[in-house]
This record gives C-alpha cells, structure tokens and sequence, in this order.
C-alpha cells in the first residue's frame, strides 16, 4: 500500500549532507519515523525537476530487508523551494501497511529509488505519532464564579453537567496521539468542579500523564490531599488564574470567589508543590495567568515579581484580555487598559521579562517591544494552534480536537504556521464514545 499524504520537509538552513552514490547524488531527510507512518523529503540535485521514487523499508534480523511500502516524493515543499532547495514538490508522508512494533519501528529506513543508501534522520525526527495538535476538552459545562470579562458566555448555562467516566474511559484511547502538555482537562470551563478531577488525572495511565495540563481559578475549597495528587500526578502543567493580592480587586475581577479561599489554596498548592520537589519528584510545571486591567496594572509587576521568586514557579503570564462581545460594556469601559496603559506596564514590567515573567500582548500594542509575546502564540483559551516547536519542522497541517463534557467531539483544521486563514476550520462533529478506532479515525481524515 502506498500512500502520499502530506507535505514534509525540513528547512534548508539544516540541509543534510548528500549521499552520494553510484553517480546518484540524493539528498533529504527522514521527519518522521513513528509505528504508524513516515514522512520526509527527497531531492536529487544531479536531476533537480525529478520528483524521486522512494522505498520504506523494513531491514529484517537475518539480513533480508522488506518493502513496507513504495511511493514518489510529489508533497509541495515551498519552504524548502523558498530556501533553495527542491523543485517545490519534493515531501512525502506514507502511512504504513501495518502498526509496527517500537523496536520495528526504530529499524525502518527510506531510500531513494535505485540509491542502496538510506536517507538520514533529520535531528528533529519525530518518532510518536501524534497527529493532533491539542485536545481542547473539557470535563464540566460551568464555572463556580463569574468573572466579567470571561471569555465564556454562561447567561444560558443553568446546570452543572459533569463527564461519566464511562466518557473519559473513550478519551483515553485519543491521548497517545498528542504532544506532552497538549491534552487540556480544561479549556473553557473550571475542572475542580468535578468531584473527579483528582481521580480522572490518576486514571491516566503513568507514561500518558506527561500530555495533560488544565487551567483553574482554585476558588473551590479544596483538600491538601488534592495539592498532593497533582504535585506526584506526573502532569505537564497546570495553569493558576491570578489578577491580585488585593482581596477586593481580587474579588471584583474573579465575581462570586472568595479571596481568602484562594489564598488558603494557593498556600497549600505551594506546600504540596514544595514537598514534592524536595523528595525529588517532577512536579507539574506551575504557570500563573493574570489578565491585565486598571484596576490591578499598579499590582502586577510586584506580584509578577514575588510569585517568579518561589521555586515551584514555572512561568507567569500577563496576558491582555480577548474581548468577546458579552462582557459588561461598564467592565470594558472602567477596566480595559488604553495604550498609555500597556505602555506603562511594559516599562514597569520590562526588567523582569528576561526572566519567568512574560508579557502577552495584542498586535496593536506588540510594535516595538521584541521582549513582550504575541498574544495568538501563546495557548489560548478557545482554541489556539499548538506551539509550532512542538512539532517536527516540516509537519505542517495538522487537526486539533475539541471534546466537551458530554463526549462531543468536533475536529478543527489548523495551519500551526498561521499561513491558512481558516486554521480554525470546523471539520468533523462526532461523539468520542462514536469512535470504534481512534486511530483509524483520525488517519483517515
Ligand atoms: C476560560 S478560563 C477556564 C479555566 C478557569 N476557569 C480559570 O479561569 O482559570 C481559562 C483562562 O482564560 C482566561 N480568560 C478568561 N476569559 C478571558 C478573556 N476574555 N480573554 C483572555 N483570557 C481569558 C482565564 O483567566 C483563565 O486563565
Ligand atoms: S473562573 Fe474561568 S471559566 Fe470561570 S468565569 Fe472566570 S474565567 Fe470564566
């Protein structure tokens, strides 16, 4: 079976070297080599319009070697064109006939057509198949507050609905096939609402637990033996909304919340954190996200300051806010930063963003401050394409999931590189319990 399916390449700036042999000059790397599929890119410079033919091969233990698959290197590849390199048609991306064991896997080259010579592995090479992005789900339907300026618009949300674990068993079967850090408990509603949080995390087995993280406001009363879960859970990362220390700035921006609680939870998610990572334990990385506003722009470089001191920290983040159409036109109006504004909390926050500290901001206020981020790259709270470094160079498309508590299960298109418009294309709708072969489905999409 042979199956050119995707574009695949590595940039120029990391040509590989050329193998040259019997007069064949062949150059081109290997992107991925997983138990599912292969891709790269395959040039011939002695005959530069050729689109070359290649083999996947299998070397076997007595010596013999067996053709998994055969196929023309054709996938457009105009960033290697671009650089120089290729003929813009020069990628290939087969999936294979069977899943390979890991140990197979590890055994299998590419060559091109006629060359005896495999194609070298590119230092990037993807070895998990993991053709999603992110996994955007999330575990209840509602929040126990209600902030003003959340992106979520919860005038129509009256009961709580919580994921069965019959559902979650289903989502398990999707997590091998995303980045560590890319499968999200939360994306738009608060987790800690589930009486279950702690357990679904502990369900996960122990080498997929390094793929979850969620966001929380921490504003449920929650145990230290909750902290202590997370700090040994093995997670990728866990994000902690946090706008002030001012209790009633605090409460103003996180409606319905009680600071004191949060205060008594972030105490006991630090020791948690601290004792873990005194016994040696990988703790989950901790990233505080504060949403920038009148009311707290004076606060946040000290606070900013004060949490990248403490050892459990990860990273902050102040983040402007995405201004969805529900929110109060009085909050926008009374809270929203004006460009003197941002350009004040720049300068005061500027000798900390070298640091832990980062500063995301909008493109109308990003011109000129190379040490702030743009606030798209960043993981969003909808749906935002995952960090391209994540990915190996030359994967270019990818699909990103949305699951909502119920099992709904929507597939969106994306260009991780921003060159598609419609990277948020809304591709397939199903229920996750639907899925009889989560592998199947998501190849054959
Ligand atoms: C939608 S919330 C869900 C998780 C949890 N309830 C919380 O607030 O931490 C995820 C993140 O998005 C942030 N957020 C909410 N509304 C936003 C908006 N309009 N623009 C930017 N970020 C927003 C929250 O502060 C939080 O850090
Ligand atoms: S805590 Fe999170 S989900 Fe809840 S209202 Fe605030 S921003 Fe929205």
């Amino acid at each position: 079976m042979t199956d050119v399916l995707d574009d695949a390449g590595a940039p120029a700036a990391h040509r590989p070297p050329t193998v040259s042999t019997g007069g064949l000059s062949v150059i081109g790397y290997v992107d991925e080599r997983s138990i599912h599929a292969v891709s790269g890119w395959i040039w011939l410079p002695d005959d530069p319009h050729a689109q070359p033919a290649f083999e996947v091969v299998l070397p076997m233990p007595d010596g013999s070697t067996q053709v998994l698959v055969r196929g023309v290197a054709t996938n457009p590849t105009p960033h290697l064109q671009s650089q120089g390199v290729g003929n813009g048609k020069n990628g290939f991306s087969v999936v294979l006939p069977r899943l390979l064991t890991p140990e197979e896997r590890d055994r299998v080259e590419v060559r091109a057509d006629r060359s005896p010579w495999p194609l070298p592995m590119s230092p990037w090479l993807k070895t998990e198949y993991q053709p999603i992005g992110y996994v955007a789900m999330d575990i209840v339907n509602n929040c126990n507050i209600r902030c003003p300026f959340c992106v979520y618009d919860y005038k129509d949300t009256k009961n709580t609905k919580f994921m069965t674990d019959d559902t979650f068993e289903t989502v398990l079967r999707i997590m091998p096939y995303t980045a560590d850090g890319c499968f999200w408990l939360s994306c738009l509603h608060e987790p800690t609402m589930h009486p279950k949080l702690l357990e679904f995390i502990q369900r996960v087995p122990p080498e997929l637990r390094r793929k979850l993280m969620f966001t929380s406001n921490i504003t449920k009363r929650l145990p230290e033996s909750f902290f202590d879960g997370l700090a040994r859970s093995g997670m990728d990362h866990i994000n902690i909304s946090f706008e002030s220390n001012q209790p009633d700035v605090y409460m103003k921006m996180r409606k319905g919340a009680r600071y004191d609680i949060f205060k008594e939870n972030r105490a006991k998610l630090v020791a948690a954190f601290a004792a873990a990572q005194a016994e040696g334990i990988k703790i989950p990385k901790l990233r505080y996200i504060m949403l920038a506003y009148k009311s707290n722009a004076e606060e946040l470089p000290e606070l900013a300051a004060s949490l990248a001191e403490e050892p459990t920290t990860f990273a902050v983040q102040i983040r402007d806010t995405m201004p969805v159409p529900h929110i109060p036109k009085d909050f926008v109006e009374s809270e929203f930063l004006d460009r003197p504004g941002w350009e004040r909390l720049y300068q005061r926050v500027k000798p900390l963003l070298k640091g832990k500290v980062t500063l995301f901001l909008t493109p109308a206020y990003l011109e000129g401050k190379e040490d702030a981020v743009l606030l798209e790259d960043s993981e969003p709270v909808t749906a935002p394409p995952p960090p391209a470094a994540k990915l190996a160079p030359g994967i270019h498309q990818t699909v990103n999931l949305r699951i909502e508590w119920d099992g709904t299960l929507e597939v969106q298109g994306t260009d991780v590189h921003f060159q598609d418009p419609a990277w948020h294309l809304r591709l397939v709708k199903t229920k996750v319990q639907f899925l009889r072969d989560p592998l199947q489905f998501l190849t054959a999409l």
